[in-house]
């Protein structure tokens, strides 16, 4: 009979100390060494603990067009649904881990990339994530679907549509008027292309739609695909009555913090 016998031990690198879980294994005299098998939770396991999977929504559309304010309203929708989302927009992003990124095509570039791996870890955790960024190229947002693709986690590419006269008279931060006058350049819709998602999965027209409609097509969407249960649960109470949040920044102090579509 074999005798095995787990340990750990150190092994010193110029820098740090690497603790290497093993297990000695003794046969017929000879020992070797085999790495123990201390499995790590997987993915389908945290979707059993949660009751829920990860799923990525991706809003792009023109600035002002509606995609914060329609993915605050799915988040309090999914929330009285008892399904954990979590909302990766502007003021969380470009403010904190994306705050050494420009607006150059480069740096938008990689703004896309490092919000589509955030947005696969927390749908790796069994989170429901909405992106909300202009995201005006079609070739980035599908970078974002591929690295989805890639770790098999559910993308869905929601259009938040309306026309550009709308979302403009709209300027809920004034960046339009300052786009106008040249104060900020390359802005999506006036002096940057925004290159409309040839085959969304979802389609919204703000212009047309309510904020609560818009925000409940996608989670019709979800449901009909089986992203979140179909199942009756006890209603849990708007996130809004819970705990009233913070107060926003004011626009205005935030579109100083954006020089440009993102
Ligand atoms: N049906 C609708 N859906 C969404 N927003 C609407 C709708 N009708 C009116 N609005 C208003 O339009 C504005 C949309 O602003 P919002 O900040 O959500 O746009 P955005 O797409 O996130 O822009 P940005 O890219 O600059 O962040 C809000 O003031 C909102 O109240
Ligand atoms: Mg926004």
């Amino acid at each position: 009979m074999p005798c095995v016998i787990p340990f750990s031990y150190f092994i010193a690198l110029p820098r740090y100390f690497v603790v290497v879980h093993s297990v000695v294994v003794s046969h017929a005299g000879r020992y070797c060494l085999l790495p123990t098998p201390f499995p790590a939770v997987t993915r389908d396991a945290r979707a059993k603990l949660l009751g829920q999977k990860g799923a990525t929504v991706w809003l792009s559309g023109l600035s002002g067009s509606g995609k914060s304010t329609v993915s605050v309203e799915l988040e309090q929708q999914l929330f009285a649904k008892k399904v954990l989302s979590y909302r990766l927009d502007g003021d969380n992003i470009r403010q904190g881990l994306n705050k050494n990124l420009t607006f150059s095509p480069a740096d938008r570039k990689e703004n896309i990339r490092r919000i589509s791996e955030v947005a696969k870890l927390m749908c790796d955790i069994g989170v429901v994530v909405t992106t909300a960024f202009i995201s005006p190229y079609t070739e980035d947002r599908d970078m974002a679907r591929e690295i989805h693709k890639a770790a098999s986690i559910p993308f869905i590419e929601v259009f938040v549509d309306c026309p550009l006269e709308v979302a403009e008279s709209r300027d809920p931060k004034g960046l339009y008027k300052k786009a106008r006058s040249g104060e900020i350049k390359n802005f999506t819709g006036i002096d940057a292309p925004y290159e409309k998602p040839p085959s969304p999965e979802i389609t919204l027209d703000t212009s047309k739609q309510t904020i609560a409609e818009c925000a409940g097509v996608i989670l019709t969407y979800l449901t009909e695909k089986g992203l979140i249960s179909s199942e009756p649960k006890e209603e849990a109470k708007p996130a809004k009555e819970l705990e009233k949040a913070p107060a926003a920044p004011a626009a205005e102090a935030e579109a100083e913090k954006v020089p440009a579509a993102v």
